[in-house]
């Protein structure tokens, strides 16, 4: 009867024991699994933080050290000594052997008839090098997305600045170019007139061709403004938004209210015209989706930053249809604040109207365009 009451004992003992290593098992990679949850974190921190709660694990904690090799770098705890009470295991990344994590013992710990490594510590060691690998690879699958991304935005601040120039180039043709030639026509014409006095037909076509030409003109010097908002370069932002809502609203027939708290001078040229060229953007966009009856601009000043925020009263922006569209303008507005170091909201509400909202520091410079 004693003799079974000790083999109970014994077994539970064993059963406890063997319990308070899966817990330690259960908690490491717990904690591995909350290492990787911050994407902030770089791979050189997740496997430091890895290889330093490693020990903890191990069945004599206070003799167990830690170390990762992985691709050339290396990472230990303080203690550290390779020592012959080793167990380790391989780390591949992508198929390919790159490293090799080892738990030692400082020296050998008294564990007299036990074998010195559980077989449950080999199968966590496996586990976590394997573990490690994946690690690795979503670091190196992450900074290769992020580095295309940045070639990206790179790609499209050059063409921003491009189409930009060029913009201005075709408005200076048109001006200067095309709109003369139209004048000289206007004034041949004139001439012409003097020419053929009493010959009425003639007199007749002649005013209706130089009518025709006033009203080219007027419309080339329209597309030329569009093209290089001079205005911009030489009154300053706030006159300029004013003229571009009254225009949108001689157009589209859709009230526009401009209200500009902030000074012309605290805008400088470049964040002048990123500020212009999304109120366009997002004018167009009111014209052609919103369905409104009303846009509100606004421009003010807030802690070193401009806000702008353009709301209109129309059918409201629906996220999830944007979320399928393949469509550049909000995309374009996006980048374009984003390479600022701005940030944009955008919301629709259903037939209560769309609202962006634009912050972009003060001191913007030349290049991020
Ligand atoms: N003010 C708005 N009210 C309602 N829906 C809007 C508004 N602005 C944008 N949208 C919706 O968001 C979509 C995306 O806008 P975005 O400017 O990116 O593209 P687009 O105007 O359709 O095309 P483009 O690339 O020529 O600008 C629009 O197709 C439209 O469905
Ligand atoms: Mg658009």
């Amino acid at each position: 009867m004693r003799a079974g009451g000790k083999r109970v004992e014994s077994n539970s003992a064993q059963l406890i024991r063997e319990l308070r290593e899966r817990t330690k098992e259960l908690r490491c990679v717990y904690a591995i699994s909350k290492i990787c949850e911050n994407p902030d974190v770089s791979l050189e921190d997740v496997l430091q933080r890895i290889v330093e709660l490693l020990p903890a694990s191990w069945q004599y904690a206070d003799l167990a050290c830690a170390r990762i090799a992985l691709q050339g770098d290396d990472f230990r705890t303080r203690n550290f000594a390779r020592t012959r009470y080793r167990q380790s295991a391989r780390i591949f990344v992508c198929g390919r052997l790159s490293g090799v994590l080892e738990i030692c013992y400082l020296c050998s710990p008294r564990c007299g008839k036990h074998a010195l490594f559980l077989k449950a510590e080999q199968k966590l060691l496996d586990m976590v090098a394997e573990r490690l690998g994946r690690i690795v690879e979503l670091k190196n699958a992450e900074r290769e997305l992020k580095s295309a991304h940045e070639r990206l935005r790179c790609l499209l601040r050059s063409v921003e600045n491009a189409r930009e120039n060029e913009r201005k180039r075709i408005a200076h043709e048109l001006h200067d170019e095309l709109g003369h030639a139209l004048m000289a026509l206007k004034i041949d014409l004139g001439l012409l007139r003097d020419e053929c006095p009493g010959m009425t037909v003639i007199l007749e076509k002649t005013r209706t061709m130089s009518a025709s030409i006033d009203t080219t003109i007027r419309n080339l010097q329209r597309i030329a403004w569009e093209l290089r908002p001079v205005l911009l370069e030489e009154f300053g932002l706030s006159a300029a938004i004013s003229t571009l809502g009254e225009e949108f609203e001689e157009r589209s027939g859709i009230r526009c209210l401009v209200r500009v708290r902030a000074e012309s001078g605290e805008f400088n040229q470049d964040l002048s015209l990123v500020l212009y060229r999304i109120i366009q953007e997002l004018l167009t966009n009111v014209a052609r989706h919103a369905m409104a009856t009303k846009v509100t601009i606004s421009l003010e000043k807030n802690k070193g930053r401009s806000v702008l925020s353009v709301k209109d009263n129309g059918k409201g922006l629906d996220q999830e249809t944007l979320l399928g569209k393949k469509t550049l303008g909000l995309l374009g507005i996006r980048e374009r604040v984003h390479s600022c170091g701005g940030t944009l909201q955008i919301q629709g509400q259903p037939n209560r109207g769309t609202s962006a909202i634009i912050t972009i520091p003060f001191s913007i410079t030349g290049e991020r365009k």
